[in-house]
């Protein structure tokens, strides 16, 4: 077992059965009672995000390009509130299914493959890593994740008593970001890893793997017979090409691929997911009786949502189009006012964040010094693992002149933060 911090009690202070007995704690006696260490794991809010707390609650207004909230940019389809009232006028009856309910699975089967019994219904991605974390590995196993890479992960793992030990991918300018195999074969090989996880597109870097890349990993997963979670939440959004095969419908080795309606509808809100599960025939039915177990102990989508959900697919394709229109707009913008001499925007293959690179000298923390200096809240960098000090995050979602205005302070922060040193 890794060193963990310590359980967030002060066991000398607890009763001990010894103590005579009382009628329950008075208030002030919280402070002692026991607490995990999953939840101690969590750690201390960071720096940058103290700083902004504080500043906001000071009355500081913040330009926010942090954003990645498609409903607060006018991102929806405008016919989302008609099909959820159609799906309220006729979903009074409750039949609970840990899957969800089948129609709503064989629309999801008939939109991206597969059969209605291979679908789980979510209410959000998020508990769906958390589903497949509790049924894939025993606390004190380690999840493979990617780095840079989606931060939710680390948190979801340690709420299910799981360890993340990150496998990298490099970015090479202008050309794209690969992932490095062999740390990935290596990683995946650690006696303790008992589950892999890809997101395709990355977020923060909106990097697909690539036909070559996606083999490798299937490969890997199979050889080691481990269960691969594909996260492709952001896969429709493919800026300038088109997206890469999806990762449902594998037969060599286990396959639980991630997808639901906050990135492809723009429609966090609507919480609802999906799992889709593929792999060796043989291995499907006790997998799927597994997942039914613990699904079985949420049923988290309500019927309404469920009953919905086959009108608000026929919804997502406009939606996709006009998310990347927006998405492709800004990265434009993005791409002409934040160029320079010591200033580049990577390249981008999909998702809705664009990373910045500034280089040369500059102040310790570029992130705080725009926070600070210049009420820009902008993510830095390591928010994702990325370790160079000049990197910064930045949501392509608001709409186009917000979008415009925020390049062209960032551009000028960023310009004056470089005089000032
Ligand atoms: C890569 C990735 N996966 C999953 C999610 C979360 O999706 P959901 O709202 O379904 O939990 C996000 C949210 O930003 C994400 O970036």
């Amino acid at each position: 077992m890794p060193d963990r911090p310590p359980v967030p009690t002060r066991p000398a202070e607890r009763p001990t059965s010894a103590d005579p007995p009382t009628d329950g704690p008075a208030d002030d006696d919280w402070a002692t009672v026991s607490g995990s260490r999953r939840w101690a794991a969590t750690g201390p809010v960071n720096r940058w995000s103290r700083r902004r707390a504080e500043l906001s609650a000071a009355g500081v207004e913040l330009t926010d390009l942090t954003d990645t909230n498609p409903t607060h940019f006018g991102l929806g389809h405008p016919g989302l509130p008609e099909v959820l009232a159609r799906a309220a006028r006729s979903s009074g009856r409750y039949d609970p299914d840990p899957r969800g309910p089948r129609p709503a699975r064989l629309a999801l089967s008939e939109r991206y493959g597969g059969a209605p019994d291979d679908y789980w219904l979510t209410s959000s991605t998020s508990e769906a890593y958390s589903w497949l974390f509790a049924l894939s590995a025993d606390p004190g196993q380690t999840v493979a994740a990617p780095a840079p890479g989606y931060p939710l992960i680390e948190p979801l793992a340690h709420h299910a008593g799981l360890t993340v030990q990150t496998y990298p991918s490099h970015y090479l300018h202008p050309y794209g970001w690969w992932l490095d195999r062999e740390r990935f074969a290596a990683v995946a090989a650690q006696p303790g890893t008992g589950l892999v996880t890809v997101v395709s597109p990355g977020n923060p870097t909106g990097a697909y793997l690539d036909a070559a890349e996606r083999q490798h990993v299937l490969e890997v997963c199979r050889r080691l017979r481990l269960p691969l979670i594909a996260d492709e939440v952001f896969a429709p959004h493919a800026l300038g090409r088109t997206p890469p095969q999806r990762w449902g419908g594998e037969t060599g080795t286990v396959v639980w691929a991630l997808d639901g309606l906050s990135k492809s509808l723009c429609a966090p809100g609507v919480k609802l997911a999906w799992i889709r599960l593929s792999g060796p025939a043989r291995l499907k039915p006790a997998l799927a009786q597994g997942l039914d177990r613990v699904a079985d102990a949420f049923l988290p989508v309500a019927t309404v949502t469920a009953a919905a959900l086959p009108g608000l697919l026929e919804l997502v394709d406009q939606q996709v189009d006009s998310t990347r229109r927006r998405l492709t707009w800004n990265l434009a913008q993005a791409k002409a006012v934040l160029s320079g001499d010591r200033i580049r925007l990577r390249q981008v293959d999909g998702g809705w964040i664009g990373l910045l690179d500034v280089s040369g000298p500059g102040p310790g923390d570029l992130a705080l010094a725009l926070l600070e200096r210049h009420h820009l809240a902008v993510h830095p960098g390591w928010f994702y693992d990325l370790a160079e000090p000049g990197c910064l995050a930045l949501s392509l979602l608001p709409e186009p002149d917000r979008m415009a205005d925020h390049c062209r302070s960032l551009r000028r922060a960023l310009e004056s933060v470089e005089e000032a040193g």
